[in-house]
């Protein structure tokens, strides 16, 4: 499963992406597990593998300025974050284009990116050769370290391992700097591969996220999570009068997010689907019940912080 970093690998991956798979990739901080940022089920199917029992959101790898200006508005404190730190482990949190060609799995339902700029040369050349943007997070299953090795990648997954390409050590090994430029002065959400110094030589409004406590918004755990503007009903076996319904499996509902019952289509859909029925043509929206096995987990996890957020704001 681990292919030396030649064309025909490089050829191989590009095929295997366009066909809605992994495949893990190095970069100079860590290797990636990388999908098809523009494809549901491909961004899905990365989730299923990590056996992660939520969505995170996942961080957008680019090859260009021209490229992000798709996908994200730029603020005008992004210029000389670009300009010292990309390409390089530098990831910076933006504000979404709202008709971006990008699956919602990818920023979890959230109006915020995360994006980076790889410098490694294998790296870029694979998203050159792609031509469209990958989604990845490190490709190590839950809660293990980072790999920074194929080999180490391989291990985490064992008899699941996707496509690797070997890269060799990555150069950096530690995974890239978050900064978030979406909230009202620059915000470092995890330290990386740059330091705080270095940044706040560019950035000199730069806080901690420690330093304003109510805007915490720590990878992993994020406050600020993806709600409907309607009342959301969970375990529901039909709607009630005004309700859309959500089904999944033999309960059909207005959409559904799996009628075959299969909960990586559901993750791939969940998103999405939610945001369809999300209108004021109804006055709440009613989900079926979804099993708690696999991605189901963490769909019932995303449904539970939506209910509970959504509760919280109508009080
Ligand atoms: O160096 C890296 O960043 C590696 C390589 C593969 O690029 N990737 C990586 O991805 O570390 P991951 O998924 O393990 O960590 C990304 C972090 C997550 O903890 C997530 O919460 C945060 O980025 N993140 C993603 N989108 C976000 C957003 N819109 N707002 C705040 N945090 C976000
Ligand atoms: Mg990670």
């Amino acid at each position: 499963m681990i292919h030396p970093p030649t064309p025909s690998a490089f050829q191989e991956a590009c095929r295997l992406w366009q066909a809605g798979e992994v495949v893990a990739i190095p970069t100079e901080t860590v290797y990636g597990l990388a999908a098809d940022a523009s494809q549901d089920l491909a961004v899905a199917k990365i989730f299923a593998l990590k056996g992660r029992p939520h969505f995170n959101p996942l961080i957008l790898h680019i090859h260009s300025l021209e490229q992000l200006e798709i996908y994200a508005e730029i603020p005008p404190l992004l210029a000389s974050l670009a300009n010292a730190f990309w390409p390089g482990p530098l990831t910076v949190v933006l504000p979404r284009k709202a008709n971006a060609p990008l699956s919602e799995l990818v920023t979890a339902g959230l109006d915020t990116l995360a994006v980076r700029w790889p410098a490694h040369p294998l790296t870029q050349q694979l998203l050159q050769q792609y031509g469209k943007p990958l989604a990845a997070p490190s490709a190590n299953k839950s809660n293990s370290l980072s790999p920074t090795s194929a080999q180490a990648v391989a291990a985490s997954f064992a008899s699941q391992a996707p496509f690797i390409i070997d890269g060799g050590d990555c150069p950096i090994g530690l995974e890239s700097t978050i900064i978030d430029l979406t909230t009202s002065s620059p915000t470092l959400l995890r330290p990386g591969g740059i330091t705080a110094e270095a940044l706040k030589e560019v950035l000199p409004t730069l806080q901690n996220k420690e330093e304003i406590p109510s805007l915490i918004k720590a990878p992993g755990m994020l406050k600020k999570h993806y709600a409907p503007q309607l009342p959301l009903r969970l375990n529901a076996l039909h709607p009630f009068p005004g309700e859309a319904f959500l089904g999944f499996g033999s309960l059909r509902g207005n959409l559904n997010l799996s009628p075959s019952g299969d909960l990586t289509e559901a993750a791939a859909n969940l998103f999405r689907m939610l945001r369809q029925l999300d209108t004021p043509m109804y006055q709440g929206i009613a989900v079926a019940p979804i099993p708690l096995h696999h991605l189901g987990a963490a769909i019932n996890d995303r449904l539970q912080r939506a209910a509970a957020v959504n509760e919280e704001d109508n009080k």
